[in-house]
């Protein structure tokens, strides 16, 4: 089943029981300092769940938007870790709770997607013996199936919060069976699906908890992660929804998918951050060195410095971003009108970019060959200053090449640079 079409039928799912289909909220919050970049389903609707703005329907579906850069680092190095990624929810203010959100859940999951119920197991907070019950009781999955998790509570910033209930698919044991194959390790053979969030607090600036005047539902179900089971891929990158910017990165710089770790992992970087650069620069946000703007900037950059690590010599972001809104633009309907405005910013800063990105790397090799010579290991904060302010790299981005060759950055010294 196509990434678009599971995007269609879970938004078709829940019209059906009474939802607005609302479309996805752009990637900057609104009204919502506590926030940079909008990181889960629930973000742009936190005033519906306080209650402080009465929303248009008590329940709303969307697919939105969303970028997480806390792990950027992890990005292609393992199955699931994204900057952008579009996560289908499910709300209700006030309206419908647990019962209903678990039930229609196993529905969508089983008879929809046609997931195999032996297949799937779910999680618990420990506390929470009504999930257990419906889970249980009513659902029918077995106790063997169903995990109590003390870390199963959900919250992001200020605003709703509350116990959650995650909903994992077992994807065999050729996808490992370490110890840390489990439900909410690190492993991949039990995958997180879904995350039912029974938000009933409000998490307040000071970090209080109070209770909310009516409960809540929150879920998210990652696009890219439903789509890698139900095209069994063993990884997101491999499904429709990326795959071919891996191909197009692939044949650019005459390399194979496939073959080499290394090669892989820039490869994935290079399609991941070509979304994230894509939906970015289309909800308005431009490279610049401070907020949104320097995650945006980072991000191209560290795209770049794959392509030219792969041989990549001819500039890449425009090429990928056309494909990017050809992949995205059924969902994310406003990307193509904007196609020109995207492409050019993209190239532009990768322009940039290119102007002075071999004479820094130069620089840095020489830095971190005479370090090895010495035997020393710390970079020195006024080289990484110098790499900052002469030759565009973000200190994140020294930092990480650094890192390859076992040295790390005087953070300390660069500040006071
Ligand atoms: N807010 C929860 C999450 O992001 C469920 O949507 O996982």
């Amino acid at each position: 089943m196509r990434g678009n079409e599971i995007r269609r039928r879970f938004l078709a799912f829940f019209e059906d029981k009474g939802h607005l289909h609302l479309d996805s909220f752009p990637l900057i919050p609104k009204d919502d300092p506590s926030l940079l970049l909008i990181g889960a389903g629930m973000a742009p609707l936190k005033p519906y769940f306080t209650g402080k703005v009465t929303p248009p329907c008590k329940r709303v579906t969307t697919c939105q938007k969303c970028m997480r850069t806390g792990d950027l680092e992890n990005v292609g190095r393992t199955a699931r870790h994204h900057t952008f990624f579009e996560m289908l929810g499910n709300f209700s203010f006030g309206d419908y709770f647990k019962k209903d959100a678990i039930h229609w859940a196993w529905e969508f999951l089983t008879e929809e997607l046609h997931l195999e119920p032996e297949r799937l197991y779910v999680t618990i907070h420990p506390e929470d013996e009504e999930a257990y019950a419906i889970w249980h009781d009513e659902v029918g999955v077995p106790a063997s199936h169903i995990y109590k998790l003390d870390d199963n509570f959900w919250e992001i910033g200020e605003g709703p919060c509350g116990p959650c209930s995650e909903i994992f698919y077992d994807q065999g044991e050729a996808f490992g069976t370490d110890p840390d194959n489990q439900m909410g390790g690190e492993g991949d053979r039990f995958l997180e699906i879904w995350n039912l969030v029974f938000s009933q607090y409000n998490r307040t600036a000071d970090g209080r908890y109070e209770p909310l005047v009516h409960k809540n539902i929150d879920t998210g179900a990652g696009l890219e992660r439903l789509a890698a089971v139900l095209q069994h891929k063993k990884n997101n990158f491999e499904t429709d929804l990326i795959y071919p910017l891996i191909e197009q990165a692939a044949a650019l710089a005459g390399v194979k998918y496939g073959e080499h770790e290394a090669t892989d992992v820039a490869l994935k970087v290079i399609a991941d951050h070509a979304r994230a650069t894509t939906v970015l620069i289309g909800d308005g946000v431009l490279p610049s060195n401070e907020g949104r703007g320097y995650v945006l900037r980072r991000i191209i950059r560290r795209a770049v410095r794959q392509a030219k690590l792969l041989g990549i010599q001819e500039p890449v972001m425009a090429t990928l971003v056309d494909t990017v809104i050809d992949l995205l633009g059924e969902g994310i309907t406003d990307l193509p009108g904007k196609r020109e405005f995207i492409k050019t910013n993209a190239a532009t800063e990768e322009e940039r970019f290119q102007r002075t990105l071999d004479q820094g790397l130069l620089l840095l090799q020489q830095r971190l060959d005479d370090l090895k010579a010495e035997g020393a290991t710390v970079l020195a904060g006024s080289d990484v200053f110098k790499l900052y302010d002469t030759y565009g790299f973000p200190w994140e981005l020294t930092e990480e090449i650094a890192a390859e060759a076992g040295v790390t950055i005087d953070r300390d010294g660069f500040v006071r640079a």
